[in-house]
């Protein structure tokens, strides 16, 4: 792989973009601050490798959270982009290719009946928190501890992804934003209905992450998505799935089209994009008709609808499309690395679960069952991981400096990579 290798170090690297960036980096996770020293720092990435300003090579599964679902530089998204650039890269209008994309959305995920596009699952969370008490004249939002909806000051507190924000003005997060937010647990249903009992009244929305992978990957409890969808509609309070992460990622219609449970609202993001920025939210006609020119709720954006990010989406659906057997392999893979995961846990003599669904896969260093909320997975043994961190490092696999966060398998990933990696895995875990 031809990669911009520098003279430099990893170490320098970071020194030299904290004399310029803020805390050397644009996102903080990226500072590596549970793992006692900041992650390699990346020249260049390719298939499902990257590699670092060393020279060093590692087989991705941090995959920039998210939005690699084809592989690092997957040629037909590049060659999309570069043909979109000769058009122009900007164009402050509607373009032909944009309508075209929400036509291509609104096939693969129905609920979506009206959709806008904006550069970033933040931006689409928040705008739909705020359509949504449009609609229904209602202050309060809920929202699920270690959900992650990006970082709206409504969305930040109480969230996972490493965040680790409070609801408090030393965070920037006013009282007044934090009093219209309830948080409760993932997984309980008795704790949504007697919130909803209490307080539908004042609740324009209950936000959930249907599969969340925000903290570590947890599964919804059979059945909780068809009560949280029953619960909301008898108390009048719109249902919105983040599908930031699993839009697209567990199957072409989403977390959604798996579970068959239809939200009011929808947000996607990272994949969509096959690398580039672009995300849109949308949902019920009746609700989506709140924002302006229709209604009263004003939201814009001067990147919304991107030329280049469109075409790399249509590029990428054009891939998704055209492979339906894309997510199957994607499982068997996935299966591969989970089971052969397994196999590395109990060799070491350890008793830590493995969760994998699609192409997601996460293992927390806690004993017992699979956890299921935010209060579990902070259990979680954090030394351990950086420690199994910096020896996967050293063994080549580069994984998320934290343990709020799971593997990500792209098309790109071989079986070679991953009996690679649980072979690395079986060499970290050992004391
Ligand atoms: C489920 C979910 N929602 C929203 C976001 C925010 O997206 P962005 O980082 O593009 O603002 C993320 C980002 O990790 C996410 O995982």
């Amino acid at each position: 792989m031809t990669c911009a290798v520098t003279a430099s170090t990893s170490r320098d690297e970071f020194e030299r973009a904290k004399r310029s960036l803020a805390g050397g980096v644009d996102s903080p996770v990226r500072a590596g601050m549970p793992m006692g020293a900041p992650p390699p720092v990346i020249a260049s990435a390719r298939g499902s490798k990257v590699v670092d300003v060393e020279g060093r090579e590692y087989v991705d599964y941090l995959c920039a959270y998210g939005p690699v679902l084809l592989g690092h530089g997957d040629p037909a998204i590049r060659d999309a982009i570069a043909t979109a650039a000769e058009r122009g890269t900007v164009l402050g209008v509607t373009h032909p290719e944009e309508t075209r994309l929400a036509e291509r959305i609104r096939e693969h995920l129905p609920s979506m009946e009206r959709l806008r596009f904006v550069s970033t699952g933040t931006e689409a969370c928040m705008s739909v928190a705020r359509v949504a008490r449009s609609y229904a004249r209602r202050e309060k939002i809920v929202r699920f501890s270690g959900d992650y909806h990006g970082h709206a000051d409504e969305m930040i507190f109480s969230a996972g992804a490493s965040s680790n924000s409070a609801p408090a003005i030393d965070a920037g997060v006013t009282r007044a934003t934090a009093a219209n937010v309830i948080i409760l647990p993932y997984n309980d249903v008795g704790a949504v209905e007697r919130c909803l009992a209490e307080s539908g009244g004042q609740i324009a929305a209950l936000f959930v992450e249907p599969v969340c992978a925000n903290m570590g990957l947890v599964l919804p409890a059979p059945g909780y998505l068809l009560a949280l969808r029953d619960l909301t509609s008898r108390a009048g309070v719109l249902l919105v799935f983040d599908e930031i992460i699993t839009g697209f990622r567990l199957a072409l219609g989403g977390a959604q089209a798996l579970y068959g449970v239809r939200p009011d609202l929808t947000c996607i993001g990272k994949t969509l994009g096959g690398g580039l920025p672009i995300a849109a939210y949308g949902g019920r006609e009746d609700v989506m008709a709140r924002l302006a020119p229709d209604g009263p709720v004003f939201q814009g954006g001067t990147f919304s609808g991107n030329p280049l990010c469109v075409a790399a989406a249509h590029a990428f659906l054009d891939s998704l499309e055209g492979d339906r057997g894309l997510h199957d392999r994607l499982d068997v893979l996935a299966k591969r690395l989970a089971d052969g995961t397994r196999s590395a846990i109990a060799s070491a003599g350890l008793e830590y679960p493995v969760v994998q669904l699609g192409s997601i896969v996460d293992f927390m260093f806690r004993r017992g069952a699979a956890h299921a909320n935010f209060d579990q997975a902070r259990d979680a043994d954090r030394g351990a991981y950086a420690r199994y961190y910096w020896k996967m490092l050293d063994a080549g696999v580069h994984l998320a400096p934290s343990t709020m966060e799971v593997m990500f398998l792209t098309a790109a990933h071989t079986e070679r990579d991953v009996d690679a990696t649980v072979a690395a895995i079986a060499r970290s875990l050992q004391p």
